[in-house]
């Protein structure tokens, strides 16, 4: 195959592997997070049984890196940020997740190029939930302080 950019149609999903590939990764990323301490934190928010959410990451992955979109297929649209809005995420939660994600990227053996890549772009989406999540507390307190109705804004666009 001549180079291609990761991020370049679906050359990060070819590099991965494909479909079957993203969900091994996924599998590798929910027993880091099922066993990492640093990651206990993170893994409690989550349901006992893991199998959905394993699905869903595995096929919105799919998608977010160029390949087919197996997550809107089945679930529909979703917004990362305000997806998880409500949930307790700040640096020590963000860093623990890509810590999880990390480890996964290793035991898959991928080259060091990809998995450098693969947790630069996830950067920003975690990056974007810890944002979003800090900007909703200031705006509750803010709201507590002046007195105001606190405006919940969950279909807001992001
Ligand atoms: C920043 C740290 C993050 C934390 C703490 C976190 C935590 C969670 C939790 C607790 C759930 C709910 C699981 C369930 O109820 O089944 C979830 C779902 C999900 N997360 Fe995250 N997440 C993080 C980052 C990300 C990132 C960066 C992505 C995408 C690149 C992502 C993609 C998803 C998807 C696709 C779902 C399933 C949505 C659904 O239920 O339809 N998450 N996450």
């Amino acid at each position: 195959m001549a180079f291609r950019n990761y991020g370049d149609g679906d050359a990060t999903h070819q590099a991965l592997g494909g479909v079957d590939e993203i969900r091994r990764l996924v599998e590798l990323f929910y027993e880091e997070m099922d066993t990492l301490p640093e990651a206990a934190t993170i893994r409690a928010l989550h349901p006992s049984d893991l199998e959905v959410s394993i699905d869903k990451l595995a096929r919105f992955l799919s998608g977010w890196t160029g390949g087919p979109r197996l997550y809107a297929e089945k679930y529909g649209p979703i917004r990362i940020p305000v997806f998880h809005q409500h949930l307790p995420v700040g640096e020590e939660e963000r860093d623990a997740w890509l810590l999880c994600m990390e480890r996964a990227l290793d035991r898959m053996g991928y080259p060091d190029d990809l998995k450098a890549y693969m947790l630069r772009e996830l950067f920003v989406p975690a990056e974007r939930i810890r944002m979003r999540v800090e900007e909703r507390k200031r705006a509750r307190q803010g709201a507590a302080a002046s007195g105001l109705a606190i405006e919940t804004a969950s279909g807001e666009e992001r």
